[in-house]
């Protein structure tokens, strides 16, 4: 097992993120050393699909170590992290009889981690919450950093709160069961952290994507480790695999977790390349392909595949990265796997959706770009001419059929 210790300086507050193989097993006596004896109670917020692959040895661990579980099934995806999937959250708390000193968890991506974290930052003024992260991305991301909160009509996360979890949990076995797609969507916002912050933790993501077959994961081959690697027992080489998975995460927890104590609450003054705005990099393009397309073609993190494309593609047209660098850009993001086609969308349309982005400060957006792999910049939206991003966006858009 792996652990990453995360502070956050500007609340007093400090936790754990344990991540290895078999955890979920052990959920219980890890929350209860988290809390302390005084919680009795756990609302467990999860779906229906990970709640049948995952639900009942957490709630066995959590009986065996005191605690009493009330479980609320929210619907799946995007579209229910929403007010009114809040409001049964926050009903349900109400109804079990929830109180200060018990807790809330999570199971789940980031859809229900971000919800149950909201929802347990604004019961009764805020109550302890603990992340037990089921998809790549939730794991390597959403999990870690504090930021929880819900969608509106115009917009994604759009409400929301930061609330520290007391604890995040991460099983890399959860990982067997997920979807090629959702397996892509995490590596790429894995790549995307690399690439702005580490230089050694993007080449060591690329390395562990060479040793995968993507399409492979979810059918009879454990993780998709490639054949040619499978040189010991299956059994064997799956526990290894299991073990170099483990220390990605935590590298990518490590790393998350240093910037966000640096800058929890992603502070619109800061533009330094510590600054959390960095993790927004791709994003622009991301929301922007996500709201044209009615939130239903793309995974989030397939949408920052493209759109870290396009900021590398602006950022070598503005003559910040080098082609080299760039190159390594597409290839690992190209490790990633197949993206949805997006060589159909409208670029001026894509453009004037980018201009609504949340993330604007003063109605300028801020883009966050590249001088090389491990180092970012960040930069304002009046400074990048149009056409420089309209060529950026073509290039990538209509090079990928
Ligand atoms: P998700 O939560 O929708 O999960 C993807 C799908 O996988 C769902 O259908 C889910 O039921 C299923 N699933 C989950 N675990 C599984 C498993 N182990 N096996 C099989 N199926 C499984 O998507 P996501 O990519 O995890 O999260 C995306 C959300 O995270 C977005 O709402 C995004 O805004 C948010 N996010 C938040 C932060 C943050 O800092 N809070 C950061 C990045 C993204
Ligand atoms: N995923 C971006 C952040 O947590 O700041």
């Amino acid at each position: 097992m792996e652990q990453v210790h995360v502070e956050v300086p500007a609340r007093g507050a400090s936790y754990e993120i344990k991540v290895g193989s078999g955890l979920l097993d052990q959920a219980g006596s890890e929350v209860r050393a988290a809390l302390g004896g005084k919680t009795q109670r756990v609302a467990l917020i999860t779906n229906k699909r990970v709640f049948d692959l995952f639900g009942a040895p957490v709630v066995r661990s959590l009986r065996r170590s005191g605690f009493e579980v009330c479980k609320w099934l929210m619907k799946e995806g995007e579209r229910h992290k929403s007010i009114r999937s809040l409001e049964q959250a926050l009903n349900f708390f109400n109804q079990v009889g929830l109180e200060r000193n018990d807790v809330v968890i999570a199971l789940g991506g980031g859809v229900v981690g971000d919800l149950a974290g909201f929802a347990a930052a604004t019961y009764l003024r805020g109550i302890d919450f603990v992340q037990l992260p089921t998809t790549l991305l939730a794991q390597i991301d959403s999990s870690v950093g504090g930021k929880t909160g819900v969608n509106l009509a115009g917009g994604k996360n759009l409400v929301g709160s930061f609330h520290q979890p007391r604890l995040v949990l991460i099983d890399v076995d959860t990982l067997r069961t997920l979807p090629r797609r959702e397996l892509t969507a995490g590596w790429c916002e894995a790549v995307k952290q690399g690439a702005v912050g580490d230089r050694k933790l993007f080449e060591e993501t690329v390395r562990l994507l060479g040793s995968i077959d993507l399409s492979l994961w979810n059918g009879s081959v454990d993780f998709g480790l490639r054949k040619n690697r499978v040189t010991t027992r299956k059994g064997a080489q799956t526990e290894v695999y299991a073990t170099h998975l483990t220390a990605i995460i935590a590298a990518h927890c490590h790393f998350k977790a240093s910037i966000v104590a640096g800058d929890e609450r992603e502070s619109i003054d800061r533009d330094d390349r510590r600054s959390r705005r960095i993790l927004n990099f791709g994003h622009t393009t991301a929301h922007a392909l996500e709201s044209v397309t009615g939130y239903r073609r793309f995974r989030h993190g397939e949408a920052v595949g493209y759109g870290i494309l396009v900021a590398g593609a602006l950022s070598k047209n503005l003559g910040m990265l080098s082609s080299g660098e760039l190159e390594l850009l597409r290839d690992a993001v190209a490790a990633c796997g197949p993206l949805p086609r997006a060589n159909d969308i409208d670029i001026s349309r894509l453009m004037r959706a980018m201009k609504s982005d949340k993330k604007s400060v003063a109605g300028q957006i801020k883009w966050v770009l590249l001088e090389k792999i491990g180092s970012a910049r960040i930069v304002d939206g009046n400074q990048i001419e149009p056409l420089a991003l309209r060529a950026s966006l073509r290039e990538v858009l209509r090079a990928r059929k």
